[in-house]
């Protein structure tokens, strides 16, 4: 053994000089935008997607055809009202509070040409107009269902259809109940003034 300190092996140094690269390269190249936070953004549930067959047993439901307006209330990715579009020809109207959801549902609709016919409002459901639907659907939960209940029946036309996947609208008694693929859907119509 020689007095002198060990010199790195060829490896050490070529693993030094790769982490030093790595090291720049991440300081200069222009990192990936991180979707800013929104601010006093609360949505009453999280997203989750009605699978595609319950979404169109609900439309089904409702009978859904060229001369209805669908509102999604919480709209997520804006898969029930593109459906609406895409397999019943109706015009749609997503509502959804969560901004980065919205750019999606609008990209899908394009990717999906029907972008014509539905529109995607970001705010939030018990804000927004909803005069103009003619069918509504909701996938929330029950206690936000009991909480919409007043806004939908003062401001949904008579007649207007109610599709629900899951929870019921306070003890509003649905028309009808089905299951699909061991889900429960509920509709209602909004009665006479
Ligand atoms: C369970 S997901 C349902 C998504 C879609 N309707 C479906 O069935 O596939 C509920 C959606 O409602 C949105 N949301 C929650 N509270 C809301 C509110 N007060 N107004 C609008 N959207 C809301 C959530 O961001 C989420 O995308």
């Amino acid at each position: 053994m020689s007095g002198l300190a060990p010199r790195p092996s060829i490896i050490t140094q070529h693993s030094s000089l790769i982490t030093f690269c790595a090291g720049l390269l991440f300081f200069f190249i222009p990192q990936t935008p991180i979707p800013a936070p929104q601010p006093d953004v609360h949505p009453d549930v999280h997203f989750a997607a009605t699978p595609q067959a319950v979404a169109d047993a609900m439309l089904a439901l409702a009978h859904v055809t060229p001369a209805d307006v669908v509102y999604d209330l919480g709209s997520g990715d804006g898969r029930i009202v593109i459906l609406a579009a895409q397999k019943y020809g109706a015009r749609g109207v997503g509502v959804e509070i969560v901004h980065e959801l919205v750019e999606r549902s609008r990209l899908i609709a394009r990717e999906g040409e029907v972008a014509d016919r539905v529109t995607f409002v970001e705010g939030n459901a018990f804000d927004v107009d909803i005069s103009k639907a003619t069918v509504v659907t909701l996938w929330m939960t029950a206690s936000f269902n009991a909480r919409i209940e007043p806004k939908l029946r003062r401001e949904l036309k008579p007649g207007t259809r109610i599709v629900a996947h899951q929870f019921p609208i306070g003890d509003w008694p649905p028309e009808q109940t089905r299951t699909v693929d061991g889900e429960e859907i509920f509709l209602w119509t909004v009665p006479p003034r």
